[in-house]
């Protein structure tokens, strides 16, 4: 499909059909995300493809518990900009929730892996900040995420499942699970909705041209 629809549609999608994903198109979508940009083409990122029903249900219920604590915390906005915002906000939270109950019946959860290593340099005056690992992670995540969609295959980008990262990397059989973090959790099926442009401030109020504060009118 047309790239750019591809990724205007590429939205969280949190309930999913039981139908199986392909193992080619499974590939496809490591492949694409492999194929990221990563600082000094470091390639820091692991995929642990979790598919039988065994597994599944073991990060479903480490997600499920990680989820209810974080839900728990999690308040409400005070106000919100219309009600359109509103009834937006109702349906994540509703979505999250139901998500954060059934993970383990996604055909397919995707975890992408970071090693927790130093990085950047210095020179003698310092420090050199040259941006976080997490900086060479995300951009293979989104572009899994976009050749999913581009397969008709939705996913949500999620990090809750963080919250019980020692018992979740235990449960994989990682190694040395002290050196590595979870840098998403992605649910990969077909989705029970349709895709569609999800709502975003308009760009024209987050852009600024040349110097900060000049819109374009
Ligand atoms: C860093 C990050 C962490 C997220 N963590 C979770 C999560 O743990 N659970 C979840 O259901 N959604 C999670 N999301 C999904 C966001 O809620 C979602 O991208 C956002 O609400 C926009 O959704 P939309 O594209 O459908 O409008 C996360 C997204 C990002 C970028």
């Amino acid at each position: 499909m047309d790239t750019i629809e591809a990724l205007m549609t590429t939205r969280a999608i949190r309930r999913f059909r039981p139908d199986p994903v392909s193992e080619a198109d499974l590939w496809t979508c490591l492949k694409a995300a492999q194929q990221a940009p990563s600082g000094g083409n470091v390639q820091p990122v692991q995929y642990i493809v979790v598919r039988d029903a065994e597994s599944r249900g073991v990060i479903g219920g480490l997600y499920r518990d990680a989820y209810a604590r974080y839900s728990k915390v999690l308040g409400a906005p005070q106000s919100f900009r219309s009600p359109e915002d509103e009834a937006s906000w109702r349906r994540t939270r509703d979505a999250s929730d139901y998500l954060g109950e059934h993970l383990a019946e996604v055909p397919v959860l995707v975890l992408f892996l970071q090693p927790i290593i130093a990085w950047g340099t210095a020179d003698a005056e310092g420090p050199l900040d040259i941006g976080r690992l997490d900086a060479s992670v995300y951009p293979a995540v989104q572009n899994f995420m976009l050749a999913a969609r581009s397969l008709g295959l939705g996913t949500a980008l999620t990090t809750v499942i963080r919250i019980s990262t020692a018992a979740a990397l235990e449960a994989l059989g990682v190694p040395s699970p002290e050196k590595w973090e979870i840098a998403a959790l992605v649910p990969v099926g077909y989705p029970v909705g349709h895709f569609g442009e999800a709502r975003r401030k308009p760009v024209a109020a987050v852009t600024h041209f040349d110097r900060w504060g000049n819109r374009q009118k």
